[in-house]
């Protein structure tokens, strides 16, 4: 089987499709990639080729679902429970622990690009393992996860995993508190759900709608942008904290020359970044 190689000016012209529609940056030989994440698209949809496939999603008005299956396509939603561990432990032994000390009785917390909800289940469970250990502290959670891929979202709405998604990352212990066998999958229970909401929402678009956090999670989303939208969703980002909030980023992610609102963190147990004053 040959390896699939598309006219320069199509690649070109899918390139700056998907960047303007969602924001990835494609490299310049990804052919490959393209062509294994779409054929199936394009078989079912009757389409033979990339320009066709291009002025179709470029040429409908109204609801493109075409485009959307695109973009959910192209989108890479790869994660896991309790991602490298540290902005878990950091949530709970440092900020949780500040708001708690300075009586701040409700908490706010984006999961941006969520993917199939494991990051912001992920903090609701630590949210009620602080509560259950700080015994008397009144704060209350209330946790938003935001992705631009509406299937990933009707999933993690669902929150039933299988074994194997369930295995990446999850204790056993965990397992057994906070999940429920239903069939052959495995569903978060309702307690740690209820905090949890999810809504449709493409980073390079209006954070006006979704109000202001005490803390964002934007983690493994970045890396696939431009230099440019890096530096205007972090600002982005930065008007929709409250005074003080923080930041988490992905373990090879950095604002370092995209943004200058924050202050670097160190914990014991690894970066975060602040809001400066
Ligand atoms: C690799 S996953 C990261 C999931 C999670 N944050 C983690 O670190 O495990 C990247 C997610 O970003 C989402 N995404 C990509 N472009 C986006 C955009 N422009 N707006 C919102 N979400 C986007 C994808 O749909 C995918 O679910």
């Amino acid at each position: 089987m040959t390896a699939t190689q598309y006219k320069p000016d199509e690649y070109k012209a899918f390139q700056t499709f998907l960047e303007s529609a969602c924001g990835i940056v494609l490299g310049e030989n990804k052919h490959y990639l393209v062509s294994s994440r779409l054929s199936k698209l394009m078989r079912k949809e009757g389409i033979e080729t990339l320009s066709e496939l291009i002025s179709k999603v470029q040429g409908a008005t109204g609801v493109n679902t075409l485009k959307i299956k695109v973009i959910e396509a192209m989108t890479t939603n790869e994660t896991l429970w309790f991602r490298d561990g540290f902005p878990f432990e950091v949530l709970s032994e440092t900020i949780f622990t500040d708001f708690k000390v300075k009586k701040k009785n409700q908490v706010k917390i984006l999961s941006a690009a969520c993917s199939s909800g494991q990051e912001p289940y992920s903090i609701s469970i630590i949210a009620d393992e602080f509560i259950k250990k700080n015994f008397g502290a009144n704060m209350q959670f209330q946790i938003v996860g935001v992705d631009i891929d509406q299937t990933i979202l009707a999933g993690a709405r669902e929150a039933k995993y299988e074994d194997m998604a369930l295995a990446r990352g999850l204790s056993e212990e965990r397992k057994k508190r906070y999940f429920t066998q239903v069939d052959k999958f495995w569903q978060v229970n309702m307690d740690i759900r209820s905090r949890v909401t999810f809504r449709e929402q493409n980073l390079m678009q209006s954070y006006a709608s979704l109000g202001k956090f005490d803390v964002v999670f934007c983690r493994n989303v970045l890396i696939y942008f431009s230099a440019d939208l890096k530096k205007d969703i972090l600002n982005r980002i930065a008007a929709m904290l409250n005074p003080g909030g923080y930041l988490f980023l992905g373990a090879s992610e950095s604002i370092v020359q995209y943004s200058d609102r924050f202050n670097m963190v160190r914990t014991p147990k690894g970066v975060v970044y602040q809001l400066k004053d």
